[in-house]
């Protein structure tokens, strides 16, 4: 069984951080990984700036309590709403947070064919005045568009729990709707629910999806001074609902994220 010393925490509301878990098990090599999903306290993306702050103290308390030495707040929501605090309450522990990656504009080299792009969050993230100061300071003249999605973490939460059928494809659809008339060449994930499905997301609106994933499993590279070979191939997960801790795999992470590709969409009409 694999033990490593660097212990890191991982949360989010609900399974979203998994696409960030990936990234990071596939690049950080000898790290034990424990991660958080506050189902109990899910969707992050309608509650209040407060809420979210208490949950991800209380969360943070826990995984810092299991020996973690790093946290990733897997989570635009709750990065927008509480990772100023924690960081000020906590200054010892590095905080790695996740914003959607609005910078495609300077490195339009690593986006071929990007011509329209638009960003979309859960509403928490999208009002947030640390989501608008990100805005403003990397696309001052506003030519990346922004929209709000109210119910699609909670869509993308559905369609993995108990696979996508037609009624769920519907819902999604609908909810994907004001982002059909744009002709997007490219969609800005803000939300880490977001890739879970990317590669549905592609299919049905025709473009290219971008995913702050690899940025943020970088970020946590130059922060930990690990090194090896070896990678994790498990983690342990804990949901608050049965606030019991289970260790999970590679398959299992594998299976859950089969959307997240394009080319594997079932038919269903
Ligand atoms: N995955 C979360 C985010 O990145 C929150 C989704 C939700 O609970 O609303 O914003």
């Amino acid at each position: 069984m694999q033990q490593f010393e660097t212990r890191i925490g991982i949360f989010d509301s609900g399974i979203g951080g998994f696409s960030i878990l990936r990234e990071i098990m596939g690049k950080v090599p000898s790290v034990e990984i424990d991660y958080i999903s506050d189902d109990a306290f899910a969707p992050y993306g309608e509650k209040s700036d407060s809420d979210i702050t208490r949950r991800s103290q209380l969360i943070t308390k826990m995984l810092l309590d299991r020996g973690c030495s790093l946290i990733v707040v897997a989570c635009n929501s709750a990065t927008a709403a509480a990772i100023a605090a924690l960081r000020q309450e906590h200054r010892e522990i590095p905080f790695v947070g996740v914003e959607p990656y609005i910078n495609v504009l300077n490195h339009n080299n690593q986006f071929p064919g990007i011509r329209k792009a638009a960003v979309i969050t859960t509403e928490l993230t999208g009002n947030s005045q640390k989501f608008k100061v990100l805005k403003q300071r990397i696309d001052p003249t506003g030519s990346i568009l922004h929209v709000s999605m109210p119910r699609l973490a909670s869509i993308i939460e559905n369609i993995l729990e108990r696979g996508l059928d037609l009624e769920l494809m519907n819902d999604l659809r609908k909810e994907l709707e004001p982002l059909r008339c744009l002709e997007l060449s490219h969609l800005i994930l803000g939300c880490t629910h977001y890739p879970l499905i990317a590669g549905l997301i592609e299919e049905e609106l025709n473009l290219a999806t971008v995913s702050p994933g690899p940025y943020v499993a970088n970020r946590v590279m130059d922060i930990l001074s690990v090194s090896g070979e070896e990678h994790c191939t498990s983690f342990s997960y804990l949901s608050t609902n049965s606030m019991n801790w289970e260790k999970k795999g590679t398959d299992y992470l594998n299976s859950l994220l089969k959307y997240s590709r394009p080319g594997i969409k079932p038919s269903l009409d």
